[in-house]
């Protein structure tokens, strides 16, 4: 889907800043099951889950304000 929409505006800026942002979240994956584990450590838990919902919140924002509105055009 990025190479169509990349060609539809003539830029791939926006299909990879959605790639970059993928990138951010999967680096939090691998930490999810230690903090779920962790529950002693609340603190912890509450940074990882605010920073990894911020981004999520932000990704899919970003997603349903841009990316799927040209889709729904392309399409
Ligand atoms: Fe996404």
């Amino acid at each position: 889907m990025f190479p169509i929409l990349a060609g539809f505006l003539h830029t791939d800026r926006p299909t990879r800043e959605m790639l970059y942002e993928h990138q951010g979240i999967r680096k939090f994956l691998p930490q999810l099951e230690d903090s779920l584990a962790d529950t002693a450590d609340n603190r912890a838990w509450e940074r990882f889950s605010l920073d990894l919902i911020h981004l999520l919140e932000h990704h899919i924002e970003h997603e349903e304000d841009g990316l799927y509105l040209v889709f729904e055009r392309l399409f």
